[in-house]
């Protein structure tokens, strides 16, 4: 089987996690390659529940390498936390897992200014998950940032470090008027947090690298949705990373041509948490019957997710720029009850009609959704297995996706536990 990459198409929290650790067995390694602690991927297997940030999603088969590659912004208390939530559930990764030595490091400082900037745009807030995200991968780009592979010498790292805050308070204390970090304290912890990471810390550039030439299978797992992206997504509502499926070669470092599949998973509807455009958002009653039948709150932050009708405009456009050969639709469960279901073709705004997805989030904002309605299926499909047993409704609403998305449907997920999943 070919290298195959795992994206989200929409605003994040398509089911990635559940659809990834399904896949995982057929791979050999499962790499993250961007985003950091804003992702929250949920397994559900019997009894248990796990949420993972940092940590890919194959990490239960046991046999399976999951690596953390250098496009990711690396919380090293989070990383830690997920490490010792496995061990507590018997779980052990030592040997199983690999963080790259290029992976950037979140400070508090990060977090700090996240919330400070949020706090201070206002109504314009983009509700960040506050993980630091955008200010490190700001860093990173200002070429100011520490990468894991530093806080191993320990000497250059304090000099750093020092500068780092020091830069940092000032922006604190005289834009912010907020108290000023000590590094010293900074320093203390992560002298404390590299000495446990520094088992996880290698070349995984190599390591992939090798892997690649001994024909081993790579899991690529993307965090995040293709409207997210920094550059193709709902700019400036979205994250600081490239989600859509351009991401996977700079952040693991792999050439472009060793992805050879890649899979978009949305959902059977949409849904947003944070601020930002989504044109086929439902208010009221309805949007809350979805958002409680779907349990639609933030894995990360418990925030309640906006929720709304499956946008095939969006979906459009988050195939085009990954070229996704297959799509998996997720939560179709969720839509049991519904006598009938909208399918958005288009936006009007100021009687233009826009087939594409626009840039201009004024649009995305303003527009009137076209829709399709479709006959619902009001039956329970979390106990069907094969695609045989749908209703015919159901089926007929994921030819209709099919046709208007122009990609086949592989899979569709009933339900959050492993084995709710049709292939068809
Ligand atoms: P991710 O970030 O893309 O991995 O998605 P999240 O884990 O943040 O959110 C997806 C949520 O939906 C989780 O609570 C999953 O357990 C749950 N889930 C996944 N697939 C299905 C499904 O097909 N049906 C239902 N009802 N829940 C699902
Ligand atoms: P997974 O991988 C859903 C959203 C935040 C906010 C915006 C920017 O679980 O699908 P950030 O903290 O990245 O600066 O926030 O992006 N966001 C997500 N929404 N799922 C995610 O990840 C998200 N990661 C970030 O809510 O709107
Ligand atoms: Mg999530």
């Amino acid at each position: 089987m070919a290298n195959t990459c795992v994206i989200g198409l929409q605003w994040g929290d398509e089911g990635k996690g559940k659809i990834i650790d399904i896949l995982a067995k057929d791979y050999d390694i499962i790499a993250r390659y961007q985003g950091g602690g804003n992702a929250g991927h949920t397994l559900i297997i019997g009894d248990e529940k796990f949420i993972f940030h940092l940590i890919p999603s194959g990490i239960l088969h046991k046999d399976k390498k999951c690596v953390i590659g250098n496009g990711i912004v690396f919380d090293p208390k989070l990383f830690l936390e997920e490490i010792e939530g496995l061990a507590n559930k018997n779980i052990n990764v030592a040997g199983n897992l690999f963080v790259s030595d290029r992976a950037h490091v979140v400070f508090p400082y990060h977090k700090k200014l996240d919330l400070l900037q949020e706090k201070q745009k206002g109504n314009s807030m983009i509700g960040t998950t506050g993980r630091g995200i955008g200010p490190c991968y700001t860093d990173k780009i200002s070429r100011e940032g520490i990468r894991i592979g530093e806080l191993m010498d320990l000497e250059h790292f304090k000099e750093k470090l020092k500068k780092n805050v020091e830069e940092k308070n000032r922006v604190f204390v005289n834009l912010y008027k907020d108290e000023p970090d000590s590094w010293e304290d900074i320093y203390e912890a992560y002298c404390a947090y590299a000495d446990k990471v520094a088992p996880f810390v290698s070349d995984t550039v190599d390591l992939m690298a090798r892997a690649i030439n001994d024909n081993k299978k790579i899991l690529f797992e993307g965090a995040q949705g293709a409207l997210l992206d920094v550059d193709f997504g709902t700019y400036p509502f979205t994250t600081s990373s490239n989600s859509a499926a351009g991401g996977v070669s700079s952040g693991i470092g792999v050439s472009p041509k060793q992805i050879h599949n890649i899979i978009g998973i949305t959902k059977a509807y949409t849904t947003r948490v944070g601020s930002g455009p989504f044109p086929t958002e439902v208010d009221g009653e309805q949007g809350e019957h979805i958002r409680k039948k779907g349990g639609e709150f933030g894995s990360t932050t418990g925030r309640p997710r906006r929720c709304g009708w499956f946008d095939a405009v969006a979906i459009q456009h988050s195939v085009r720029i990954s070229g996704v050969d297959s799509l998996i639709v997720t939560k179709l469960d969720v839509l049991d009850d519904q006598e009938t279901i909208s399918i958005c073709t288009g936006y009007k705004k100021n009687s233009k009609l826009y087939s594409t997805f626009p840039a201009d989030i004024d649009v995305l904002n303003n527009c009137e959704p076209v829709y399709k309605e479709v006959p619902g299926w009001c039956e329970d499909i979390s106990n069907v297995r094969d695609v045989k047993n749908l209703p015919e409704n159901a089926i007929k609403y994921i030819r209709t996706i099919e046709e208007i998305v122009g990609v086949k449907v592989e899979k569709i997920s009933v339900g959050p536990e492993r084995s709710q999943i049709i292939s068809i």
